[in-house]
């Protein structure tokens, strides 16, 4: 199995150009079940959850394009069957988006339950929630969730918290119910704005995208559309605190940075020297970081998927920094990981107390999650000697070409096996 080696020590210096986000590419691949006319897609970044969202659509009898330069064209002309099946499912929670669309467009769908996940229990009862309150039957039969309806009508539905997908799939969903929907505490994220757009442009009526209320009124049908992913800001993100905890001048370019705030704030408030022109950021970094506290919240809050990347940047941070998670149960998974780095990270309850150090070294270790190893990377950068990052196929579910964009910028990082 793959493994990333990095050895650690140099400033980051260049230019680097920021991906499609993955969290928007996702549901708006799900938008393709809505229509039986092409929707054709540009800046899809290149990773394994967006194959693996092809792999479901193209089970269901979707036609899916090969994708170059960031297009990927998907056609629903005819869903054949509407079933996502465990395997695929369970690789990636995202999956679930598809139970929305099908039900819209045919009616029924099954799909399985998602499971468990490393970073907490993660439900889907809001999902469901949802449905059920535009009228659809949801039955859980041997990890499925065997859902049908006439049409959906639309409804007044109240989210008990703020869900990314759950707002998406129900946006989805009420894109062709009969009616109109009003989703309230909804969540704000730029990728739920940029799956409003997407929708919009093939002709659902939604207003308040980026607003806590939602309203969809629901259409007959809806028709292809051309629709360019926004920019991603996670990954954007990653690469800021890499050379905020490393050092160095960097361009980042193809960029959203409006949809950074509070990411960008923390960056200053560590010492880094931001500068926005168009769609490119340029961060430069003299001499040791300032630790940072931060407490994740829903958007425009700190980001959940940047806690771990700033925990790495606050281990070799002057001071000491408190991080708080708040909304995923067992998001610390990292510490442990950081600790054998020799970080000095004490956990009470949700909240790690960080005390930097002189200095991180190398050593072995095992990437957890997505955004847990994002945050081994940018230690491993910063450590002494050779940092080796085993199950890095998380990594290829979010970080379009890592190494690569890395190598680019001046950092000693290769694939080994
Ligand atoms: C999305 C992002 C993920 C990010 C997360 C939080 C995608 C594909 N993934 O995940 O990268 O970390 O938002 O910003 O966009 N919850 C329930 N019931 C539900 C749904 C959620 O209790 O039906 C809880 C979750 O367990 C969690 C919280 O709500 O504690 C927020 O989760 P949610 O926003 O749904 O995360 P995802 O949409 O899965």
């Amino acid at each position: 199995m793959d493994k990333l080696l990095i050895t650690g020590g140099q400033p980051l210096a260049g230019e680097v150009r920021i991906s499609g986000a993955k969290n928007a590419a996702l549901p708006i691949m799900c938008a393709a079940l809505l229509t039986a006319e092409p929707l054709r897609l540009d800046n899809v970044p290149r990773l394994m959850d967006v194959r693996t969202m092809a792999k479901i659509l193209a089970l269901m009898g979707v036609e899916v394009g090969a994708q170059e330069n960031g297009r990927l064209e998907l056609r629903a002309r005819e869903i054949k069957d509407p079933t996502a099946g465990y395997d695929l499912v369970k690789t990636m929670r995202a999956s679930v988006l598809v139970l929305g669309p099908l039900l819209a467009r045919c009616g029924r769908a099954k799909v399985s339950l998602p499971g468990g996940c490393g970073i907490g229990a993660r439900p889907v009862d809001q999902h469901i929630k949802g449905l059920q309150a535009m009228g659809a039957r949801i039955e859980i039969e041997h990890g499925y969730m065997n859902a049908s309806v006439g049409r959906l009508k639309g409804a007044r539905i109240v989210m008990d918290l703020v869900t990314v997908t759950g707002t998406e799939n129900l946006m989805l969903a009420a894109a062709l119910a009969e009616g109109t929907t009003v989703l309230e505490n909804a969540a704000r994220e730029p990728e739920v704005v940029d799956l409003a757009n997407c929708l919009a442009a093939m002709g659902a009526k939604i207003e308040g995208a980026g607003t806590d209320t939602l309203r969809i009124e629901g259409v007959r049908s809806l028709a292809g559309a051309a629709h360019r992913v926004m920019p991603d800001r996670i990954e954007t993100g990653t690469y800021l605190s890499a050379v905020a905890a490393a050092g160095g001048k960097v361009r980042l370019s193809g960029t959203a940075a409006g949809t950074l705030g509070a990411t960008l704030e923390k960056l200053r408030e560590a010492g880094a020297k931001l500068a926005v022109a168009g769609d490119a950021i340029t961060i430069e970094m003299a001499g040791r970081a300032r630790s940072v506290s931060l407490t994740t919240a829903p958007y425009p809050g700190f980001a959940t998927d940047m806690q771990a990347q700033f925990m790495a940047l606050d281990c070799v941070a002057s001071g000491t920094g408190q991080i708080t998670e708040t909304i995923f149960e067992n998001r610390f998974m990292h510490a442990l990981e950081l600790q054998r780095l020799g970080a000095d990270i004490s956990i009470h309850d949700r909240t790690a107390v960080v005390k930097g150090v002189e200095r991180l070294q190398g050593a072995k270790v095992m990437a957890t999650d997505l955004r847990a190893s994002a945050s081994l990377v940018v230690a491993g950068l910063v450590a002494q000697g050779e940092t080796l990052i085993d199950r890095i196929y998380h990594l290829d579910r979010g970080y379009e070409a890592l190494e690569h964009k890395l190598s680019g910028l001046g950092a000693k990082i290769a694939r080994v096996r």
